[in-house]
């Protein structure tokens, strides 16, 4: 079983990922809990590189392929065997914040995204992906303390281009996805998931 955790920046989404990794492995199964991009000694190290404030020269193709590079360590070396040991893998982000961020984001070309995906990944898709949902006002000021008048208005619009991207990739794939309201506590966003998680008989 393949879980993984989408959001805009500030959702929660990596807090609430980490509840449900423990949560699960408090009822008895074999969770391996891990982040993107990361998650292998190679994807921490491109990690480095691709979100390294000093590297504002950086291409959106260039961190495309970065975050997929990240990505086909990572479902090679710790995704696919831990799935095939019968394990439950929980990945805080996957190829969805691809399309969100530099597809809808950065206008990169969705279906050479997708494309770049299958080869990165063989095919590799989640069985359930948590979207944990914040307006991006909200998610921008937990951030930044609530200073979101200091963010530029490129910025905002940005990040709302990313969370417009996850709403239409949920509808295209209704089935896949349970979609939380994450501009509430902590605790109850998490009640909501473990429900709807135990709904779908895991
Ligand atoms: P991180 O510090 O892990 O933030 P978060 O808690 O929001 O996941 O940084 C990951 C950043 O990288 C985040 O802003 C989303 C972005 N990202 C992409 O743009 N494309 C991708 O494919 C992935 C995996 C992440």
């Amino acid at each position: 079983m393949f879980i993984t955790f989408e959001g805009p920046d500030g959702s929660g989404k990596t807090t609430q990922a980490r509840l449900c990794a423990a949560d699960l492995q408090a009822r008895g199964h074999l969770v391996e809990f891990t982040r993107e991009p990361g998650g292998t000694a190679i994807s921490e190290q491109i990690r480095q590189v691709v979100l390294a404030k000093r590297n504002l020269a950086m291409q959106s193709e260039t961190e495309a392929l970065l975050f997929s590079a990240a990505r086909a360590q990572i479902v090679a070396e710790l995704i696919r065997p831990a799935l095939a040991a019968g394990k439950i893998v929980i990945c805080d982000r996957y190829a969805d914040s691809t399309l969100a961020y530099q597809g809808y984001g950065l206008g990169l070309d969705l279906d050479a995204l997708r494309a770049i995906t299958r080869f990165a990944t063989g095919g590799l898709v989640p069985d359930l992906t948590v979207y944990v949902d914040v307006p991006v006002e909200v998610g921008l000021a937990r951030r930044h303390r609530g200073e979101t008048n200091r963010l530029d208005h490129k910025a905002l619009e940005y990040h709302a281009r990313v969370r417009a991207g996850y709403l239409e990739l949920i509808q295209r794939e209704p089935a896949r996805w349970i979609v939380i309201d994450g501009a509430r506590e902590i605790e109850m966003v998490q009640a909501d998931i473990r429900a709807q998680i135990e709904r779908r008989g895991i």
